[in-house]
């Protein structure tokens, strides 16, 4: 593991001001480990609602290149967010999706981490499968386990202190969410010792050498994803 810093930026999907899930995101700077800074990226609360033409037009807004300059320059994304309808609440869906267009897509090769808090019994837990599908085709490198999904939050969060509440036994929420910081940080290389950097390198050295086989253009008009190997 390596002792360096890793800045990692966290995304709220919650656009409440009294949000749950912002007071979870709020509290993972104390519970990180030593090595880890934590800070919110840019919002994403003013981005127009994603439209190709609009996107032809005008290019990408201001307010949606500065949350992709903010990925691509972190080590990783911590991402905090409620779960709507059984899955990914539509702002922070339409946030993935404008970043998604830009290139040097900034999630592909970037360690991500998923946390989520509901008052009701399931904690987001369909949602973050949702989210971690579109991860996939993003290529990011989505921590598997442990799974944060603070159920009945009400009784776990504190809205006062904005601090985890529930924090007396091994298997508490508080406990539960610094193990999963940890197990992030330990993603900063994977099981060969290889930096997740030189992962990133392979991706794009990989798509580089997709586009060359098939040529670039049609890659671009089938809007094809990288070759995985
Ligand atoms: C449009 C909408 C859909 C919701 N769907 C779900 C759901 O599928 N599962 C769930 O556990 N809670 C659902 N809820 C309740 C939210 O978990 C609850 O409002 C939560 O406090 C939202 O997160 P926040 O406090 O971070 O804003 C839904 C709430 C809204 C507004």
């Amino acid at each position: 593991m390596s002792n360096t810093t890793l800045n990692i930026v966290s995304i709220c999907g919650s656009l409440r001001k009294a949000s749950w899930n912002r007071i979870l995101m709020e509290a993972l700077p104390k519970l990180a480990p030593e090595s880890m800074s934590i800070t919110e990226a840019p919002p994403f609360r003013d981005f127009p609602l994603y439209d190709a033409d609009l996107q032809n037009a005008s290019g990408f807004p201001k307010e949606v290149k500065a949350l992709a300059d903010a990925i691509r320059a972190a080590n990783g994304v911590i991402i905090v967010t409620p779960e709507y309808n059984f899955s990914i609440p539509g702002a922070l869906k339409n946030a993935i999706d404008w970043v998604s267009r830009i290139e040097n897509q900034p999630f592909a090769g970037k360690p991500v981490a998923l946390q989520s808090a509901a008052p009701g019994p399931v904690g987001g837990a369909r949602m973050q499968y949702d989210l971690r599908r579109s991860m996939v085709f993003l290529d990011a490198l989505t921590l598997n386990k442990p799974e944060i999904f603070i159920g009945y939050c009400a009784d776990r969060l504190d809205a006062e202190t904005r601090t985890i509440s529930d924090d007396q036994t091994p298997d508490s929420s508080r406990n539960n969410s610094r193990l999963s910081l940890i197990s992030f940080r330990r993603m900063d290389r994977d099981d060969t010792g290889l930096k997740k950097d030189s992962l990133a390198t392979a991706l794009r050295h990989n798509e580089e050498r997709y586009k060359s086989r098939i040529g670039v253009e049609t890659a671009k008009k089938k809007d094809l994803p990288p070759l995985l190997t």
